[in-house]
């Protein structure tokens, strides 16, 4: 490392270690080598150094372990560090499991965020600039009927205790910036899809168990609509917003690909089809017992960050999902190292109920 002033910017990336944010780290790195940029992860079974092994030498790369709420440890870094960003994308990140067990959704999505804002408030005088970027997500919006879009001033109206929990961080940052004038940015975006996702999640789910010949559970009709985004026209759009975005603004994120959840299933089995050369993979599909509370349609008007920050995605996702799946088959040893221990317990006890086992 070299010393704290040679670095341009001293960034704290909060949730590196999982989905969004080991992509983002892997994006910020190549883009700004002048910038030093602090990876804070408690490593949840989410969070997974394994993606970050390309990165993990470079010298403007530091990983600290910890939790988001412990005030002394962000407070420490805060004052090592000299930090004048936050991208806070550490956070409890899937509905099913916040519908099993909400408590560790309140803890680190909205006390978490709390005390990264306060860190702000204390440390935001005496830096040069200081800037807190919240990733957040279309789902506090709730749900849409078959008509429209969520804009950024579209009523907040969470459906899951996991979407109520992002909703809260979100109000805060809010407050934080009409309050005490922290320069602070909102950005809202759509279901991400890519490489390094924890299989838990629907696209890699119905890979993998597409690859062991397992059933691929769709909750109720199947006819629910997701707006899908490659995770890396996300990060290029975060990056946007950090630097760009106007102070007490918000984002919304999203690339027009809606599909209904069948209809994208069907699609993972035509390419799973494909690339290992044996068909069958329609005939592994169930439909099973719906999600409690299941939003039934997303869609999100980016015309703003389009707009006024000249962001348009650059992949699309008939394409980047016949990569993802590449990406997916090429990288078993990634995914079998996240399905043991402690999410065997999870997916069996949310599944066994819908596939009666
Ligand atoms: P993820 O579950 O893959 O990763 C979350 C990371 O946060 C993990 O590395 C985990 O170890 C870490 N973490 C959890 N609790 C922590 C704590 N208390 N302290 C420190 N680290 C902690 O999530 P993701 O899909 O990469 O989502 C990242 C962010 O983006 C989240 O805030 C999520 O709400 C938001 N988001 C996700 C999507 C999506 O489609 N995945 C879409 C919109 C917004
Ligand atoms: O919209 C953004 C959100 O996208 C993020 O804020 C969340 O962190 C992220 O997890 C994601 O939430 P979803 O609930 O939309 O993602 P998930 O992959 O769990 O489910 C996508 C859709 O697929 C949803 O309608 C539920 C359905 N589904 C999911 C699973 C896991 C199934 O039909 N079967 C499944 O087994």
């Amino acid at each position: 490392m070299k010393e704290l002033a040679d670095y341009q910017r001293k960034i704290m990336i909060t949730g590196g270690a999982g989905f969004i944010g080991s992509n983002l780290l892997l994006y910020m790195l190549d883009k700004y080598p002048g910038y030093l940029f602090v990876n804070v992860d408690k490593l949840t079974y989410a969070g997974n150094l394994a993606s970050l092994k390309a990165v993990e030498d470079r010298d403007n790369y530091v990983f600290a372990k910890g939790d988001i709420i412990d005030s002394e440890f962000i407070d420490k870094l805060f004052h090592d560090y000299l930090i004048d960003g936050v991208i806070n994308l550490a956070a409890e990140s899937h509905v099913d499991r916040s519908i099993m067990g909400p408590a560790p959704f309140l803890k680190t999505n909205i006390l978490g965020t709390f005390n990264l804002l306060e860190a702000g408030r204390k440390y935001m005088t005496g830096r040069q600039s200081f800037r807190f970027h919240q990733i957040s997500t279309d789902e506090v919006f709730g749900s849409l009927g078959p008509e429209g879009h969520f804009k950024e001033d579209s009523g907040y109206s969470p459906s899951s205790p996991y979407a109520a929990s992002k909703a809260s961080g979100d109000h805060f940052v809010q407050v934080y910036h009409k309050t005490y004038g922290l320069d602070a940015v909102i950005s809202n975006s759509s279901n991400n899809f890519g490489p390094y996702q924890f299989p838990e999640k629907l696209i890699p789910l119905m890979i993998y168990n597409g690859l062991k010949g397992k059933p691929l559970p769709v909750y109720g009709d199947g006819c629910q609509v997701r707006d899908w985004l490659y995770v890396v026209d996300h990060c290029h759009a975060i990056d946007l917003v950090f630097h760009k975005g106007l102070p007490g603004k918000t984002y919304n994120i999203g690339a027009n690909n809606e599909i209904k959840n069948i209809d994208l299933v069907k699609m993972i089995c035509a390419i799973l089809d494909d690339l290992t050369g044996e068909a069958g993979h329609f005939e592994l599909i169930r439909l099973v017992e719906d999600r409690p509370g299941h939003d039934r349609r997303y869609a999100i008007d980016a015309s703003l960050i389009r707009n006024e920050l000249g962001w348009k995605p650059a992949h699309n996702l008939e394409e980047d999902l016949r990569e993802t799946v590449k990406w997916y088959l090429d990288h078993t040893d990634w995914i079998e190292a996240c399905v043991t221990g402690e999410y065997k317990n999870y997916y069996n006890k949310w599944y066994a109920k819908r596939l009666g086992g």
